[in-house]
């Protein structure tokens, strides 16, 4: 199986503030996604989980170290073709909403497709059939201020997934939802993962942190765990199995050479 790298960091650090306010919030991370996974970054308040995915989502800069998305250097991108590689291949699911209050929700959904170039026409109903998707199609109209805490996190799934991004980073996505209204957003994201978006969850929910491929703990700006990608372990495996076959193989058929050798004798 191709295992394709959508997200690779080397020695990532991230220090907030100067001289002698200066906070080392991440201390030199490597970590490499591979696509079509999902992948939970847990730990402790604190601990760098959201430094790190603002850092992934080419939200923020580093303060060195290299993160390549697609195999190209984000580093190196000037702020145009940043934006463009984020608006094309990256959906965000945010603590802070980040929305537009004033717009309608249909209005704030529509953004990343306006963004991307998509014609009005038919911004409109993808729009419109993800706020279908989380259960939002009743208040297109809204003001997005005007909603509840839930409502306003479901409006920022439907913008995450209206691109059909390749990857999805979402931070805590279900922390101010209800369990029944949780379970559905959690629904949503593993559909997207099912048809191959990698999805990054920030979560401090141990469920869903199970239902992902892999964990990544971060515990004082460091990764002190990471169960590893699944798929590349199969593939290590499979190929490490293979080699033994083969080698079983030439093992055989010496030892039936060796038998025949002895035969003769
Ligand atoms: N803008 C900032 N300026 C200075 N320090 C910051 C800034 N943002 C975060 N930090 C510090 O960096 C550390 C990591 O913060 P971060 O937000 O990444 O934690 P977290 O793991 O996401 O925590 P939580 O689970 O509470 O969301 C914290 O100690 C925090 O105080
Ligand atoms: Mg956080």
């Amino acid at each position: 199986m191709e295992m394709n790298k959508v997200i690779e960091v080397k020695n990532l650090v991230k220090v907030y503030g100067k001289r002698s306010a200066a906070f080392k919030a991440l201390k030199n991370i490597d970590l490499d996604i591979y696509e079509g996974e999902s992948v939970a970054i847990i730990g402790k308040s604190g601990s760098g989980k959201s430094t790190l995915m603002h850092l992934l989502a080419l939200l923020d800069k580093p303060t060195s170290g290299t993160i390549k998305i697609e195999g190209v250097d984000s580093t190196k991108l000037r702020a145009r073709k940043l934006n463009r590689l984020r608006n094309r291949s990256f959906g965000f699911v945010f603590q802070q909403f980040f929305m537009n209050p004033n717009d309608t929700v249909l209005e704030n959904v529509m953004l990343p497709l306006k963004i991307a170039g998509t014609k009005r026409k038919a911004r409109r109903e993808l729009a419109k059939s993800a706020l279908k998707t989380v259960g939002l199609e009743e208040r297109i109209k809204f003001k997005a201020n005007d909603l509840s805490g839930g409502q306003k996190q479901r409006v920022c799934i439907a913008r995450a997934l209206v691109n059909n991004p390749s990857i999805i980073f979402a931070d805590e996505p279900t922390g101010n939802l209800d369990s029944a209204t949780g379970d559905k957003v959690i629904k949503l994201l593993f559909n997207a993962n099912k048809k191959g978006t990698t999805l990054i969850i920030v979560t401090h929910d141990e469920d869903l942190a199970k239902l992902c491929s892999r964990q990544v703990r971060v515990m004082d700006g460091k990764i002190v765990e990471d169960t590893g990608a699944k798929e590349l372990k199969k593939a290590t495996r499979a190929a490490a199995k293979a080699a033994k076959a083969t080698k079983s193989t030439k093992d055989t058929k010496s030892s039936t050479k060796t038998a025949k050798k002895g035969a003769k004798a």
